[in-house]
């Protein structure tokens, strides 16, 4: 089976132009890029989340082209962006470079695993990506980060709200379909699942919802995560 969510950020990403940063990310309403309101809206969600300090080293998990996590450049010492995506990588390196910010390209978890410097990091922000994380991805990302990084505090941006899918399809929806993390949407996942998962990993967890302006208020929700 074709897997849209690798293809949406590598040969589709690629069909945009070269500065559509918003575009290549899929941040577009009806089509054209999100302003300039709306990604302050998510820079302020991030901004309190990750209770950012100028100390702080931050892993930026499926980074993009860097476009947004370059936006905290100057208000952290350092940054780490990871993504799977050779084209929105190789865009982040030409658009949004700085001597604070190294990318690297590679899945996650192999990157994790094989970076020397990554036990250095305190916080790690995954915005518009959890959801393209298998259970299984989901389940080794958590026992990892826990047991193997300093990080202290995760922000997970823009999770869909599975209790909302069939509001958002406008029809029935099977289990299959919502678990299905190769999908354009990815997986669709409840409050709960975060909240056992935490629990088990002796993790706290809290939620939050964008304001009513955000342009993708209705259908998802954040979860920050500490220890
Ligand atoms: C919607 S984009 C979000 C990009 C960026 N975080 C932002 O908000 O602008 C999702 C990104 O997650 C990346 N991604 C998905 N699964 C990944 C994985 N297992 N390892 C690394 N990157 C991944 C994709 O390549 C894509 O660039």
């Amino acid at each position: 089976m074709r897997d849209l969510s690798k293809y949406d950020y590598e040969e589709r990403a690629s069909e945009q132009d070269r500065d559509d940063y918003w575009g290549q990310v899929r941040r577009t309403v009806k089509g054209r890029p999100v302003g300039e309101d709306q990604i302050e809206l998510i820079c302020d969600a991030i901004k309190c989340g990750l209770d950012l300090s100028s100390a702080d080293k931050i892993i930026d998990v499926g980074c993009g082209n860097g476009a947004l996590i370059y936006r905290f450049q100057k208000d952290v010492y350092k940054i780490l962006g990871i993504d799977r995506s050779d084209y929105l990588i190789s865009v982040a390196k030409e658009s949004f470079q700085a001597k604070n910010i190294e990318y690297i390209v590679g899945d996650v978890l192999s990157v994790l695993k094989s970076s020397i410097c990554v036990r250095e990091y305190n916080k790690a922000l995954l915005y518009g990506v959890f959801s393209f994380f298998d259970d299984e991805l989901a389940l080794s990302f958590f026992e990892y980060i826990t047991k193997k990084t300093n990080i202290r505090r995760l922000f997970i941006g823009n999770v869909r709200d599975r209790l909302l899918a069939e509001k958002f399809y406008k029809r029935p929806v099977s289990a299959s379909e919502l678990d299905d993390s190769k999908s354009s949407m990815g997986v669709w996942r409840t409050r709960e699942y975060f909240t056992e998962r935490c629990e088990r990993l002796n993790w706290k967890v809290e939620f939050s919802k964008m304001p009513k302006e955000f342009y993708a208020n209705e259908y998802y929700f954040d979860v920050c995560i500490h220890r």
